[in-house]
């Protein structure tokens, strides 16, 4: 690098003493400055040239970059908050005219497939009262139940493509260590640490066992797609922050047993025009909502255990 700038020195010096020579012997002023001009416009090219080439290898470079490193988070199961931002910052602007004027859930009583079809796919918050009141999952689904279920069956607690596990802020962090509590936890006694856990229930002998005591909701539309599975949330109190699924069609969660409270608030652009909504919903009610659309946060009444059956339809 030194050595060039030497040479380019001497170089320059020599060609100004050319230039003095040519001048004494009567070289035009004028055809100098020309020849000048034209060595100008050479260097600038070929720098330019030079320049855009390093702009666009730059570019192309670093767009390869944050396309591998999207794709990276995305596909990374442990990189679950980077995910949340990234989804968040890559999700489409929302048109507020799915919750504009929403100042309360819709209540729908003795729904149909056919009376409900006017509100199949909609992204208002849908509660459809004792319309699962004949799951026999209402009488049956309990911690104890799960906890021998999982217990009796080989591989039940192998971690399976798809079958998340969410503790919220509870301490527990697999369903071995939930299926594992006192006694006194489990009923949530009073000193003990309230907990709520959801997963999804993808083991085949279980998942086929657990569909027994309920199914999907038979007002939702025949053709619609669904998931391959369910997932089971339960526990007290704590239930989730406020947050968005990130899921490719609309929630349905059944309430099996006790109340849960929602709060549901628009997406940020459309705070100016929507409003936060509160509501709860008993056992034997399906509640339907777009989570991809509305911000959710839930929680169990304190003394009440709560379980869910929750799944999607598109
Ligand atoms: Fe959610």
């Amino acid at each position: 690098m030194q050595s060039n700038s030497k040479e380019k020195r001497i170089l320059q010096f020599r060609l100004r003493q050319i230039q003095k020579r040519a001048l004494e012997k009567g070289l035009q002023v004028r055809v100098l400055k020309r020849f000048n001009y034209i060595c100008f416009v050479e260097n600038k090219r070929s720098e330019s040239l030079y320049l855009t080439l390093i702009i666009t290898g730059g570019t192309i470079i670093l767009l390869l970059l944050i396309s591998f490193g999207i794709q990276y988070a995305l596909s990374c199961r442990c990189l679950l908050p980077l995910n949340y931002l990234v989804w968040e910052v890559a999700r489409p602007l929302a048109d507020c005219s799915y919750c504009a004027n929403v100042t309360k859930p819709i209540i729908l009583w003795n729904v149909t497939r056919h009376s409900f079809k006017p509100y199949a796919y909609s992204s208002k918050p849908i509660i459809v009262k004792n319309s699962v009141t004949h799951w026999s999952a209402i009488k049956y689904f309990s911690y104890y139940m799960f906890k021998r279920l999982y217990e009796a069956t080989s591989g039940s607690y192998e971690s399976l493509e798809g079958c998340q596990f969410l503790n919220f802020k509870t301490d527990l962090f697999s369903l071995k260590e939930v299926f594992s509590m006192s006694n006194a936890r489990v009923r949530n006694e009073p000193g003990e640490k309230p907990w709520y856990v959801g997963w999804g229930n993808c083991h085949s002998e279980i998942l086929q066992k657990v569909r027994k005591y309920y199914s999907i909701p038979d007002f939702l539309p025949e053709d619609a797609e669904y998931p391959a599975t369910e997932n089971i949330f339960f526990g007290y109190e704590i239930g989730a922050v406020m947050h968005l699924d990130y899921i490719p069609r609309l929630m349905w969660q059944g309430q099996v047993r006790g109340r849960k409270n929602w709060i549901i608030a628009p997406v940020p652009e459309c705070e100016h025009e929507c409003q936060r909504i509160e509501y709860y919903v008993e056992p034997g009610d399906v509640v339907l909502l777009d989570t991809r659309l509305w911000y959710h946060s839930t929680s169990i009444p304190k003394g009440q255990f709560s379980i869910t059956v929750q799944s999607e339809y598109g």
